[in-house]
């Protein structure tokens, strides 16, 4: 298990323990935390999984994807490090990975 901080809209912090090979988007989906709609389920075509991620592990993520960068283009809370959360494997090296829901668009 990895843990991973997740911010929510009102700035409260949720510790979430996260299984290596889920999706941040899973990971926090599954710990009750229901801002995050995730309405594709994870098929990269909604934008709602949409996080923010602290600039201290903006490198040590996958690169942006341009279904994903097609799609944050769409947000009008689109910052330098927003991504996808279901396009975000949780695997060790993220262990302590913080992350801040997006406002709703
Ligand atoms: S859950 Fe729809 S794009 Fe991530």
């Amino acid at each position: 298990m990895v843990d991973i901080v997740v911010v929510d809209r009102s700035g409260t912090e949720h510790i979430v323990a996260a299984d290596a090979g889920v999706s941040v988007m899973e990971a926090i989906r599954d710990a009750g935390l229901d801002e995050l709609l995730a309405l594709c389920g994870g098929c990269c075509s909604c934008a709602t999984c949409h996080v923010i991620v602290d600039p201290d592990f903006a490198a040590a993520l996958p690169p942006i994807g341009a279904d994903e960068d097609d799609l944050l283009d769409s947000s009008d809370h689109r910052s330098p490090t927003s991504r996808l959360s279901c396009q975000l494997p949780v695997d060790e090296a993220l262990a302590g990975l913080r992350v801040s829901i997006a406002p709703e668009d």
